[in-house]
């Protein structure tokens, strides 16, 4: 399993993930990509045939904006 989050300040918007991964990323209003997961946050754990889905969409993306981890991006807020 793995996490995933778009780098948004090297994105150029080229659609490839969207079209390699549509059920994990999605464009904002500027055209660039980011998770629909998790509001790009990189905390959901994504297996099975979604993670095939996010490597290709990671080897297709031409600026490596697609960030992938084994460890979530950021640390769920917990109560207390
Ligand atoms: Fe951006 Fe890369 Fe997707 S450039 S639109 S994150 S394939």
């Amino acid at each position: 399993a793995c996490y995933t989050k778009v780098e948004k300040d090297t994105c150029i918007a080229c659609g490839a993930c969207g079209a390699t991964a549509p059920d994990i990323f999605d464009y904002d209003e500027e055209g660039l990509a980011e998770a629909i997961l998790d509001g790009n946050r990189g905390i959901t754990e994504i297996t099975g045939d979604l993670e095939e889905d996010l490597i290709d969409a990671e080897e297709g993306c031409p600026t490596e904006s697609i960030q992938v981890s084994d460890q979530p991006f950021e640390t769920p807020v917990t109560n207390k």
